[in-house]
């Protein structure tokens, strides 16, 4: 029994000694005298999920965020007990339960403690509201470092910070604002260089403290619900990443174009406006496959239709930007403007798919188009009445994305805004009030709208952006992170948000390059596109009020500069393809903070701006005005300067030169980089063959490189190329092995590899066994062309 009456005074409860415990194949429950129910389930060997029940009862079991085509599989588990404790094994943890307290100790399978309960589960009954607040408190420890969380504006170490998950629109949010856009009860806490994750699978506004307010604990709680937390264990932080988004879900793959440049503006019009940006890309030669219409391409703000005087003609509009490369993608709201005259309004209304108030009226609040109703997107058949809505705008007139936003549910001139508590939503069939589905509210509208983008632009593949998401909304879309400003602070943000959303499971997410408020300077800009090349989801939008965010709306300098990183962008689309490939897969975030990177090293438990785009390209942007370098921690290894192609040595911190036209970008010794060459936009041009960076280095490395049709779903059926390469390097020779699999045959014919780094000089080469002619071999820049199904190069020194 636990005695700590300075809380029991505050009204907490815990539970007391196990009396009944039974198991139901892969679940045990533990029962106790004050019948508070712990069903403890082994998903995977290193996945338990952890949930608590009070007065002996479980709710409904429903989670809009597991993925239901997560496939547990556990191949062991044991229960024991000994005089203390209930003792669970599986093939990778040991769990402990304190009999007479339902107390957690977690344990890997050598005995290292990974995490305990401080004072574990304790709920307080909260009258007011009905059910419980539901608490868990862990025990920390010294050193011990947490990571992701969604969206947050804060250092990328979460130790210290209390931070707090409610959907809120934020304009102009700043640095450690919270909460704003997202809500993603994930965290991955690193201690003794292991990590673990817990995901705190709870809707309601959840809580957590990382020792901020007692140094030696972390807590999480929510107002409603129940205490229902899964446990990921590593000991990779990949390990944990990976486990967390099989449990969430992982996406589909985006079509290629949707990795190219995008440019968006609030607001593009009229047509001849659009045209007219479009035009200038073309002229001046900066690629962009995706032009944005925002909300003033609508008539009076009512989703669904077009402003005719504006675009009298959108299908030929968007087939005449399409013959040029670009793709349109229109933003669509929540909010449906009341109006007895506008279909939208009237079928919802005639089917009752409007969110009502607790006692019956609709839940009527003002968003741009005025008073506006909301559909229940919690209801699946609110869901598939809106994604039918989508047949003409995107089956006719041929758009190919749709960015939701206002999905927090956003609501104007109203405190908190946001709808009131008491507004009911379906929640697939478990009826509850607005605490409970606030936060699921912008993914269950991004997932409607998917489904109905996903139908009607068939067989080409999706893209859907959101601007608010709960866990697991990775499945259906993409995201940005708001309405950020053009300063250099937000520049630190939107490093730090990219990052930790990769680690939360959604790595396709970017931010408004250049910053949605106010005007950048051509500096900034120009740092900002430096960074935003790298991120998964790359586009410049701006509000417009402050001026025009166009990369020639500054100087020439900074056009050219844009130009050169957006085309450096467009030369890695095979490698950024793979990197999806990889996230899509196996759920391998896209960007690697360096504690991903690294966990061993602790010189990187604190490092914020240095990431690894993909797996070996360390980049470290610029966040300063003024720069002419910065000092930067290099991860352990070694690195070549992109550059330069010197090689350094990693595992310090260094000073690094990054003039105006230039960023810290290195590349891991070994690797193998796919180019392809510059392009205006995807397909534009047939790829005849592929470049492969080769960077030397005396080890053993492997790499791949995925392609396919780049849009479409043939891929599922096998039609994709996957080459893996294995680089073996010595002294006096490099040795490159190539297998293929997937039934996809690329355009190119011809590999042509890019030796950097050789330490010798070449004196033969051996393909697939048979002696290379060196006449063949361009000297100069060491090209070696080859036909693109080697199996085995051999140069030799
Ligand atoms: C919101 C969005 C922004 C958009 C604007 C107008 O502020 O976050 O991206 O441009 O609304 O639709």
């Amino acid at each position: 029994m636990i005695i700590n009456t300075e809380l029991e005074q505050k009204g907490n409860q815990f539970p007391n000694a196990v009396v009944n415990v039974r198991q139901e194949v892969d679940t045990l429950y533990f029962t106790t005298e004050n019948n508070i129910i712990l069903e403890l389930t082994v998903l995977r060997d290193s996945v338990i999920r952890f949930r608590y029940g009070t007065r002996g009862i479980l709710e409904d079991d429903f989670s809009y965020a597991i993925d239901p085509e997560n496939h547990i599989g556990y191949n062991y588990l044991e229960l024991t007990e000994n005089k203390n404790f209930y003792i669970i094994t599986t093939a990778k943890l040991i769990i402990k339960i304190e009999k007479i307290s339902l107390q957690t100790k977690i344990l890997d399978i050598e005995g290292n403690l990974i995490n305990e309960d401080e004072i574990g589960f304790h709920y307080e009954e909260s009258f007011p509201l009905g059910g419980n607040i539901v608490k868990m408190s862990k025990r920390s420890h010294p050193g011990e470092a947490f990571y992701g969380l969604g969206d947050k504006p804060v250092h990328l170490n979460l130790r210290g910070k209390k931070v707090s998950n409610w959907a809120t629109d934020s304009y102009a949010f700043g640095k450690d604002t919270d909460p704003i856009y997202k809500t993603v009860p994930f965290y991955i806490g690193l201690k003794d260089k292991r990590a673990y994750g817990i995901f705190f699978d709870n809707t309601f506004k959840s809580n957590f403290d990382f020792c901020h307010e007692r140094l030696d604990v972390t807590s999480f709680w929510a107002p409603g619900g129940e205490m229902n937390y899964y446990f990921l264990y590593g000991p990779g932080m990949n390990e944990v990443v990976e486990n967390y988004t099989h449990l969430t879900g992982k996406p589909e793959l985006p079509p290629l174009w949707t990795l190219g440049f995008q440019q968006c503006k609030w607001s593009y019009y009229p047509e001849s406006t659009v045209k007219g940006i479009a035009r200038k890309f073309r002229d001046l030669k900066i690629p962009c496959d995706g032009i944005y219409l925002d909300i003033d391409y609508m008539e009076g703000f009512r989703c669904f239709t077009w402003n005719k005087e504006y675009f009298p003609d959108p299908k030929r509009m968007v087939q005449e930007l399409l013959d040029d490369g670009f793709k349109t993608i229109v933003i669509i709201d929540p909010g449906i403007k009341i109006d007895p005259d506008y279909w939208v309004y009237k079928e919802a209304l005639e089917k009752d798919y409007f969110c009502k108030r607790a006692d019956g009226p609709y839940m009527i609040g003002k968003v741009w188009p005025g008073e506006c109703a909301f559909p229940d997107y919690t209801n699946p058949e609110v869901r598939e009445w809106w994604a039918g809505l989508f047949k003409e705008l995107v089956g006719e007139i041929g758009v190919r994305g749709v960015w939701n936003d206002m999905n927090e549910p956003a609501v104007m001139e109203v405190p908190g805004k946001t709808f009131p508590d008491d507004v009911r939503h379906d929640y697939d069939g478990h009826p509850c009030s607005h605490r409970k589905a606030h936060n699921v509210y912008g993914t269950q509208m991004a997932r409607a709208t998917y489904e109905g983008v996903k139908k009607f632009v068939y067989p080409k593949r999706p893209l859907v952006i959101t601007r608010s998401a709960y866990s697991g909304a990775q499945r259906y879309t993409s995201s940005w992170t708001g309405d950020n400003v053009a300063t250099w602070e937000h520049l630190w943000i939107a490093n730090n948000q990219v990052q930790r959303m990769c680690l939360s499971g959604m790595s396709f997410t970017g931010t408004d390059i250049g910053g949605f408020a106010e005007q950048p300077t051509g500096e900034l800009f120009v740092r900002w596109i430096q960074l935003g090349v790298f991120h998964p989801f790359c586009r410049v939008h701006s509000s417009g009020h402050h001026g025009d965010q166009e990369p020639w709306s500054f100087d020439d300098e900074v056009t050219n500069i844009t130009r050169k990183f957006i085309e450096m962008r467009y030369t890695l689309l095979p490698y950024l393809y793979t990197m999806f490939y990889e996230y899509a897969t196996d759920g391998v975030p896209m960007l690697k903070p360096l504690v991903y990177y690294d966990q061993a090293d602790v010189h990187t438990h604190y490092r914020t701006d240095e990431f690894i785009f993909g797996n070996n390209i360390l980049v470290c942007p610029i966040l300063e005005p003024n720069s002419k370098g910065r000092r930067m921690y290099l991860a352990r290894g070694n690195w070549y300067d992109y550059w330069t192609n010197e090689v350094l040595e990693g595992g310090r911190e260094l000073w690094v030169d990054a003039d105006f036209d230039t960023i810290p970008m290195f590349v891991k010794a070994g690797s193998i980089i796919p180019r392809y060459p510059v392009q205006q936009f995807v397909g534009e041009k047939v790829i005849e063959e592929l470049k492969l960076d080769v960077y030397f280095a005396e080890e053993t490395i492997k790499s791949q490189v995925y392609e396919d049709a780049n849009d479409g779903y043939d891929y599922k059926k096998g039609r994709y190329s996957l080459r893996s390469f294995k680089l073996t390097g010595k002294r006096n020779d490099l040795t490159i092995q190539q297998h293929k699999s997937g039934t996809y045959e690329t355009e190119y014919d011809i590999i042509k590899l890019n030796l950097i780094g050789l330490p010798f000089v070449i004196t033969s080469i051996k393909v697939d066994n048979v002696t290379y002619d060196l006449n063949n071999l361009d000297k100069k820049d060491k090209y070696l062309k080859l036909p693109k199904g080697f199996s085995v190069v051999h140069l030799i020194g």
